[in-house]
């Protein structure tokens, strides 16, 4: 058997067994690290890093040099026709006639799932702007299996830049998936963003409860958490949890500490403040009694976030986890080559499949997160806008893409009683008359403007933009 996706795009493409899978082929590789020359034989891995990269690119060439295969590669897209304007979708055609793998690092936001759509070939997200990482998310739940062996019930807790961090983000869902308790502790203003916090609870099925800022929070030695989620006990069912106390979760302490370093290249206009800024993590601060048997680990690099003298510590795992990307990865390349199989365990825990209705008319309303494959110049050529309706009240798109939310303002319908033009109205998104419309039959504006160019005129059930909330 192999992986059911033909790529890794999202963390989402591999159910728990998958994972697991992964995980026991990595442990079979790492004991015979050197023997394992002729798994990939005469096989080509394209190496496309088109943003800084040590330990990821490094780690994926050296898998496929352990694994007997040969590596192409770019690490600068001035270097490459991209330069020139040449669209994603071109390059990785090409690409995928070269290769028959592609890693991708790339700073658009989805551009990893146009290059799965278009080269023909298995594709692996080496991180896509501050959307996802899903191979560095695998080498972090190894690390913590390895280190505590199951990750159901664990506390995990995030540190740092939840909002722009693309490891936090693969690594939310991944715990949600195994059944982990994830406590929030993100630098002021980094908060994980409104459209994962949506998923974890409408697709993980789980609760958040958030921590009301107390003066506490500042105070010395004390654990700076804001929220904490817990996935219910059998994830299979929508279960209500029962009432979730902070306080208790932290007397049981935490199993890890995952700090990350602030995002500053993705930071928007003004939002590099010094008060964004939590406690550096360092000896003293692990002296408090919840990090007693908390593994400390991070993606790397750190800049200040991480005092040095943490590395002596018992507790530290950075090194280690950094390390486990070789495995991990030639693992994950020899099973989507097919070089390997895998023996796929039932899958018992995974996040329910929601198939929600898709918005694809393709105008009129587009992503609005700036750096969505989807928006760029290049792409707006051949690429359709893509959504997912996951809500209707109020109105929610997901880009499915860079899976920005968002709350577009004006709708109307296709059914415009038999196109008399004079019906053909535009409404509020929010109206009571909105909510009506079929999925099927919406038509989506990101403003009056646009519905007004296409001919549509406001209806009783507008409430113009200075009025609008
Ligand atoms: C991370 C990344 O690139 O997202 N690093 C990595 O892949 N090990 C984290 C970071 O850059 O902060």
């Amino acid at each position: 058997m192999t992986l059911s996706h033909g790529s890794l795009v999202t963390i989402d493409d591999l159910s728990n067994a998958e994972i697991e899978a992964v995980f026991s082929l990595a442990d079979e590789m790492a004991g015979e690290i050197d023997k394992q020359l002729d798994v990939c034989k005469g096989k080509i891995m394209a190496s496309l890093f088109f943003e800084p990269s040590t330990r990821t690119r490094l780690s994926f060439e050296a898998a496929m040099h352990r694994l007997g295969g040969n590596v192409i590669g770019v690490v600068d897209a001035k270097a490459t026709s991209l330069a020139k304007g040449e669209s994603i979708a071109d390059m990785a055609r090409i690409v995928g006639s070269y290769a028959d793998i592609i890693v991708i690092r790339h700073p658009w936001e989805g551009a990893a799932r146009v290059v799965a759509d278009y080269s023909g070939v298995p594709v692996i997200n080496a991180g896509d702007g501050g959307h996802q990482h899903p191979t560095q998310t695998l080498l972090d739940l190894y690390t913590i299996k390895k280190e505590r062996h199951a990750i159901q019930g664990l506390n995990i807790a995030l540190w740092g830049d939840l909002k722009y961090g693309r490891t936090i983000h693969s690594l939310i869902f991944a715990l949600a998936k195994f059944g982990a308790n994830i406590l929030f502790c993100p630098s002021p203003g980094l908060e994980v963003p409104p459209n994962i916090v949506r998923k974890l609870i409408t697709e993980y099925g789980g609760e958040i409860e958030s921590k009301e800022e107390t003066a506490d929070r500042n105070k010395e030695g004390s654990f700076p958490i804001d929220a904490v989620y817990i996935t219910p006990s059998s994830p299979h069912q929508l279960a209500m949890m029962p009432d979730v106390n902070i306080e208790v979760e932290l007397r049981k302490g935490v199993d890890a500490l995952y700090v990350t370093r602030p995002q500053k290249e993705r930071f928007a206009e003004g939002e590099d403040r010094e008060d964004k800024e939590l406690p550096v993590v360092d000896k003293r601060l692990l002296r408090g009694k919840e990090f007693k048997k908390a593994l400390v680990m991070h993606p790397l690099p750190r800049v200040d976030e991480l005092a040095y003298d943490v590395d002596a510590d018992p507790r530290s795992r950075y090194f280690k986890q950094a390390a486990y990307g070789v495995p991990i990865r030639m693992a994950l390349l020899a099973l989507l080559l097919d070089c390997k199989e895998c023996v796929v365990k039932e899958d018992v825990v995974s996040a329910k499949g929601y198939d929600y209705p898709v918005y694809d008319r393709g105008y009129a309303v587009k992503c609005p997160n700036p750096v969505c494959v989807s928006v760029q110049e290049t792409e707006t050529k051949y690429l359709k806008p893509e959504f997912k309706i996951v809500n209707r009240d109020p109105l929610t798109l997901r880009c499915v893409y860079c899976e920005h939310g968002f709350e577009p303002g004006y709708v109307a319908s296709v059914d415009w009683h038999e196109g008399k033009l004079d019906t053909k109205k535009y409404h509020s998104a929010d109206s009571h008359f909105a909510r009506k419309i079929k999925p099927g039959n919406l038509v989506l504006f990101d403003s009056e403007s646009e519905a007004r160019e296409l001919g549509y005129k406001p209806s009783s059930y507008v409430k113009h933009a200075s009025s609008r909330k």
